[in-house]
């Protein structure tokens, strides 16, 4: 069996968090969208000497391998900024397509989350969420992450990055981020993470029916 369950949402917005408890739940795989374009845009700064080269990115993109997805400074902010400027290049994204369209048919249902899921690679899933939090909340949370290994940051600077990576993202001309016209949207500010993927769970159990 097919199934699909589309997870959009900006940065920090507990839509990873979400995405694997469902595929956890349902046995479904799951794939961390936003984990392919964080390995084009650091194995692009590592052959470009630390610029965003269109090329090299594309070259990336059509050549991504598993060492690439294996490295350990993918979540870093460098990688985040580095994912949001080569995800705006088309060729980057058509690159991308195919594999993840596959991941999505795959027997035993899947479960995709990044920013164009319901919108761009998987427009007939069966289930699409967009999980949104305030500014302030995905700030903290984030910084909350990230400051384990980083005891300089503040959530200040945290708040700034996600601020610009949301702006690049949502003003981008190729799948920007924006909710599908029939996503259900799911508010995580004010939810305790098992109230959120509780409320994902029902979505997904409501559409098995
Ligand atoms: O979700 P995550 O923060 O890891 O994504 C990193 C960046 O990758 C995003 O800021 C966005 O620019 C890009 N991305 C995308 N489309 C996706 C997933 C991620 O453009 N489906």
């Amino acid at each position: 069996m097919a199934f699909t369950v589309a997870i959009d949402g900006p940065a920090a917005a507990g839509k990873g968090t979400i995405a694997r408890a469902v595929a956890a739940h349902f046995g479904f795989s799951h794939l961390d969208t936003g984990l392919l374009y964080r390995a084009v845009g650091m194995a692009t700064l590592d052959a470009a000497r630390g610029v965003i080269d269109e090329n090299m990115a594309v070259t990336m993109a059509k050549t991504l391998s598993e060492t690439d997805l294996a490295r350990d400074d993918l979540r870093s902010a460098r990688a985040g900024q580095a994912a949001s400027k080569v995800a705006a290049i088309p060729e980057v994204r058509s690159a991308l397509l195919k594999f993840q369209q596959d991941f999505a048919r795959r027997e035993g249902g899947a479960v995709l989350d990044g920013r164009d899921i319901g919108t761009v690679i998987c427009p007939n899933a069966e289930v699409k969420l967009f999980v949104t939090a305030s500014d302030a909340v995905r700030a903290q949370r984030r910084f909350a992450e990230l400051s384990a290994t980083n005891p300089a940051l503040t959530v200040a600077q945290v708040a700034g990055d996600l601020a610009q990576r949301d702006a690049r993202d949502a003003e981008r001309a190729i799948a920007p981020l924006q909710p599908a016209d029939d996503a259900e949207l799911l508010d995580t500010s004010t939810l305790s993470i098992a109230a959120a993927i509780q409320s994902a769970i029902a979505t997904v159990q409501k559409r098995l029916k």
